[in-house]
């Protein structure tokens, strides 16, 4: 049985002052106890308040990127050991958002999803097609390509620390959210390259989660769907009242 993991990111939202209110907020309405694993993904001059405020709880820190070099002259980068020591259990690497607006390509994605696993971190990986990608047919191929390269000589014992979040980048901040069946196929051709790179076991293990536009009102839909094992959630993890209805909809 998989675990469902539901993970906020807040991208470059809330102030050290705001977040910890939302943090606050979160904790306080969460009731999942050992239901799903909560995240919170947040921006890292963020981190050290949201840690105080998590810390000991069921929900655990994220950050947003991390470097693969372990120090060094990499201005503006975050490495794994600040990370580590500042709590952080999770981070994302890949979001389109990173691939888009600031270069990163499957190898600089591989090199920090390598290092970030070395490092004993909990890495969310980010994959998913554009629109015309999509409506071109390359999905399954978009999706296949970039996982392969991401996992490229991560070995079967790191796989528990992995998780691979689909989102179609057509979907994210659009409110256009991908249908269930929609969602759970690609989720469904990620497990079968994961059956395929490593094992048929290691893939009914593996957690996928869906995001793009998840919100408090297709939550449920989208996380019954036998592929979908959680969610990477963008603006509707910013306000806890709909991040609560998010968790509470996890299977
Ligand atoms: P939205 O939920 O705002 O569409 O963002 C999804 C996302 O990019 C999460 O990483």
């Amino acid at each position: 049985m998989r675990k469902q993991v539901i993970a906020g990111n807040w991208k470059m939202n809330m102030t050290p002052s705001k977040a910890v209110v939302l943090a606050k907020e979160i904790k306080e309405k969460n009731t999942a106890k050992d239901k799903c694993d909560i995240v919170i993904c947040v921006p890292a001059i963020d981190i050290p308040a949201v840690y105080e405020i998590v810390k000991g709880t069921n929900i655990k820190l994220g950050a947003q990127n991390v470097h693969f070099a372990p120090s060094g002259a990499f201005t503006g980068e975050l490495s794994v050991e600040m990370l580590n020591e500042s709590g952080v259990e999770y981070v994302i690497i890949g979001h389109s958002e990173r691939r888009q607006y600031f270069g990163e390509t499957d190898q600089s994605v591989n090199k920090r999803v390598t290092a970030a696993l070395e490092g004993g971190l909990k890495v969310i990986l980010c994959v998913g097609e554009l629109l015309e990608e999509r409506e071109a047919g390359k999905t399954t191929q978009v999706v296949d390509t970039q996982t392969r390269e991401a996992l490229k000589g991560i070995s079967a014992s790191a796989l528990k620390n992995l998780i691979i979040a689909y989102e179609p980048v057509w979907a994210i901040g659009t409110g256009k959210v991908a249908t269930p069946e929609q969602a759970d196929e690609v989720c469904g051709i990620i497990r079968n390259i994961i059956a395929d790179l490593y094992s048929k076991s290691a893939a009914d293990e593996f957690i996928i989660q869906y995001g793009g536009s998840m919100n408090a009102k297709n939550a449920k839909e989208l996380l019954a769907m036998p592929n979908i094992d959680g969610g990477l959630i963008g603006g509707a993890s910013l306000k806890s009242d709909d991040f609560t209805v998010i968790i509470d909809s996890a299977q």
